[in-house]
């Protein structure tokens, strides 16, 4: 006869304890870990059955399309539209408008869609699907029991089944509260058994943690074959959505989109969008180019330099590592003689996107050297990484790179010389390969 025990769970990590603490053991957080009771059997061994493997060759594959959203941009990050069968996690901030995208997904769908939510009444769906488009006839559930839910999805059979979110969702058989370690780890469990006997496919919104990772445990990463994350900040329009696994395809692709009155908008042509009003010459602005999955962006750096006041000169940045801004303005001090430790320095990303490649070092710092030295950067995309000793260091994709830049109209690019050399790129735009920091300097 089974025992019943209880067990503590880190509700970020999935550590397991026998005791309560108030810190997680394992991953250090604090307050994160929850009761949950466990079935203690006796161990058995052999007795099983033999199952027999499956020879792949044999394997039908044909009739299972990609379900193709309707939504180009979504279709390109998954990999060319949603796998049948398959679970897709979409993760994001509050009220980045993933309920908005899982809404949209469903009123465009070709084929049959159930849009569960656990968190909307169906008054307050409708007045979003109004929003959006008012001639629809999309047919929502609102409910929170998972089995109630997924006896409904047998019964129907849709193509795809939007769960929003997960967190809401309750099932008997499993322990804790919803949202809980055990409740979501048990619900995606059950989901997952459902679309891989039915083929069909599930997107599930879940929630995340102040940290910006998925909430509840890791392990929902791995059970599901997909997970996408929709980010942006809150305050500007513009929204990514960026693949971080994918069983069934590449994981760098992103799409953009623009949340506007009638929700998101698919955005063709993003450079323009984060290029700031290119009409006013100001100093300390630099545009650069960065790669995102397979296209190029151009973006807007601002930098702006002042004479610290009193005690330590500040650094500030938004939308880049105030870390490496530290490490590029003590380049900026030693290879390129520039007197930057009495100046405060602000960096700005235009549009609210955050940079995370390297690729911009060279941008930044000609940013920071034409606000203190009053030069306006005209027509001109910077790109490279800096080293320590001040030297220019390869980037890839220079050829996507210059292609965008000559897009928009820009007359000179000022580059890596060993990303020229390696990657040559024939451009009508100039093409400025550089070794050093100082050497670039030198060309504004
Ligand atoms: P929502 O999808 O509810 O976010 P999430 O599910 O990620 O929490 O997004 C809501 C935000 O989107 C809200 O601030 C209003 C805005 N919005 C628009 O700007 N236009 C629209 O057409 C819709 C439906 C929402
Ligand atoms: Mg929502």
């Amino acid at each position: 006869m089974p025992k019943s025990t209880t067990q503590f769970v880190c509700s970020g990590c999935g550590y397991k304890t026998a005791k309560w603490q108030g810190k997680c053991g394992n991953c250090g957080e604090w307050n994160t870990l929850q009761e949950q009771r466990v079935l203690v059997s006796g161990h058995k061994t052999g007795g099983g059955i033999a199952a027999a493997p499956v020879a792949l060759g044999a394997v039908e594959t044909a009739g299972h399309q990609r379900l193709q959203t309707g939504i180009g941009e979504f279709d390109d990050v998954v990999g060319g539209g949603i796998v049948p069968g398959s679970l897709v996690l979409l993760g994001g901030d509050p009220g980045i408008g993933k309920s908005t995208l899982a809404l949209q997904l469903s009123m465009q769908v070709p084929s049959v869609v159930l849009y569960v939510s656990g968190e909307e009444s169906v008054q307050q769906i409708k007045y979003r699907a109004n929003r959006i488009s008012p001639k629809h006839n999309l047919s929502v559930l609102a409910e929170t029991d998972l089995e109630a839910i997924l006896a409904t999805v047998e019964g129907s059979h849709p193509q795809l089944v939007i769960i929003d979110s997960i967190q809401t969702m309750y099932c008997e058989a499993a322990s804790g509260v919803a949202g809980g370690v055990a409740q979501v780890t048990y619900a995606v469990q059950r989901i997952m058994r459902v679309a891989k006997t039915y083929h069909m496919s599930f997107i599930i919104i879940g929630h995340v943690t102040k940290e910006g990772y998925l909430a509840g445990p890791k392990t929902l990463e791995h059970m599901v074959d997909t997970v996408l994350y929709l980010e942006g900040e809150r305050f500007a329009s513009f929204r990514i959505l960026r693949c971080v696994k994918n069983r069934f395809g590449a994981t760098n692709e992103v799409g953009v989109f623009e949340m506007q009155g009638g929700g998101l908008q698919e955005v063709k042509n993003p450079s323009q969008l984060f290029l700031g009003d290119a009409g006013i010459k100001a100093t300390g602005n630099v545009i650069t180019s960065i790669v995102e999955g397979s296209r190029a962006l151009l973006l807007e750096i601002q930098a702006l330099t002042s004479v610290t006041n009193f005690g330590y000169p500040k650094r500030t940045t938004a939308g880049f590592d105030a870390n490496r801004l530290q490490l590029l303005t003590a380049i900026l001090a030693k290879r390129a003689n520039l007197n930057v430790n009495n100046q405060d320095i602000y960096v700005n990303v235009v549009g609210g996107i955050k940079i995370t490649e390297p690729g911009a070092d060279l941008a930044v710092a000609l940013a920071i050297v034409s606000s203190m030295k009053d030069i306006v950067v005209e027509d001109t995309i910077v790109i490279g990484e800096l080293g320590l000793s001040g030297e220019v260091r390869f980037v890839s994709n220079l050829e996507k790179r210059v292609k965008e830049a000559e897009k928009l109209g820009f007359k000179k690019i000022i580059c890596p010389k060993i990303s020229q050399l390696k990657t040559p790129a024939k451009s009508k735009a100039e093409i400025i390969g550089v070794r050093t920091l100082a050497e670039a300097i030198a060309h504004l």
